[in-house]
């Protein structure tokens, strides 16, 4: 994607001002429901339905999934995502370390997790996840595909543009191995309608949910409410892993959640008790599944009713 005219040229991260960054080439066809004009459709080509509408793109304003993609270490971002990280590595020295750790630990927990024998997986808000394997920025399948070749993995966004670079970029060698469901986490009803109409998962074993660096966009009983329906509906033994950064209160933290107002996205900060009273009902693991930092809760809790 080109960068709109008239806007200021690349800057670099907090600390490397100047530094040239490349602009990412995303892929976006709104309102099509066959290929791009005068061209076939490509091998990978997915219409996007017209029912989505266009001011979804959010071109003009930062996403979480593109902030997200440039802390850590991707090319997929435009200029009032840059701005915005700038600020909030401005405020907070250890924003990206922080980002790349959740996103460390979250490829360690899933590893580990698919050497245990787990094999299905449900990827609710999973960004723009599209780095080389190995990398933090990699999409989960790169980390639970080479020990569990048969696993199922679906990955799941509201954001339209992160479900086209999904449908893109995001696949395994088998294909249906891996599949792209555009569902809204905060109505966990069609949520769970949608998952069972298009994720290849079987409901009657258990299933691995992630929710990585995506609950500070819900509010607690939004949290509470997905949290519990996902209990209610998953098989017993299945599991949450979750990464939440953890915040205090301070003048600081008054100054990041105004960040993210003027950006009109959703930041509900929450310490590590917050973050744990969200699980309410769920068995959580002592930390030795998952990473426990003072400023990063990873937490594996187990659960499921069915
Ligand atoms: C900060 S990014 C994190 C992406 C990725 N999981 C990671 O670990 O880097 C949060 C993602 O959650 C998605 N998201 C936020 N609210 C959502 C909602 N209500 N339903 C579905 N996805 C949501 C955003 O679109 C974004 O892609």
């Amino acid at each position: 994607m080109t960068r709109p005219k008239g806007r200021a040229p690349a800057v670099g991260p907090a600390g490397r001002p100047g530094t040239p960054r490349a602009v990412g080439v995303i892929h976006v066809q709104p309102d099509a429901t066959s290929g791009p004009e005068g061209l076939a459709p490509l091998p990978w080509y997915v219409p996007t339905p017209r029912s989505w509408p266009r001011e979804d793109l959010r071109l003009d304003r930062p996403t979480s999934a593109r902030v997200a993609n440039l802390a850590l270490g991707g090319k997929d971002h435009l200029g009032p995502d840059r701005t915005l990280l700038d600020l909030l590595q401005a405020e907070d020295q250890d924003w990206i370390t922080t980002a790349l750790r959740a996103r460390q630990d979250l490829h360690r927990v899933l590893r580990r997790l698919a050497e245990d024998g787990s094999d299905q997986f449900l990827d609710l808000g999973c960004g723009l996840t599209t780095g080389a394997p190995g990398s933090p920025l990699a999409p989960i399948h790169t980390s639970i595909l080479p020990i569990c070749p048969t696993a199922r993995i679906a990955y799941v966004d509201v954001d339209p543009m992160v479900m086209t670079h999904a449908r893109a970029l995001l696949h395994a060698p088998v294909p249906g191995q891996v599949r792209h469901v555009r569902a809204d986490l905060t109505a966990p009803e069609g949520l769970l309608r949608e998952l069972r109409r298009h994720s290849d998962v079987d409901w009657q074993r258990p299933i691995v949910v992630v929710l990585a660096d995506v609950v500070h966009e819900l509010s607690a009983p939004q949290a509470r409410g997905l949290f519990s329906a996902l209990r209610l509906a998953l098989p017993l033994g299945s599991a949450l892993v979750l990464t939440h950064r953890c915040t205090g209160e301070s003048d600081r933290e008054a100054r990041v959640a105004g960040l993210f107002a003027q950006a009109a996205l959703p930041w509900h900060p929450r310490g590590c008790d917050a973050v744990d009273a969200l699980l309410d009902g769920w068995q959580r693991q002592a930390p030795a599944h998952g990473g426990d930092t003072a400023v990063v809760r990873t937490v594996v809790a187990y659960g499921g009713m069915k």
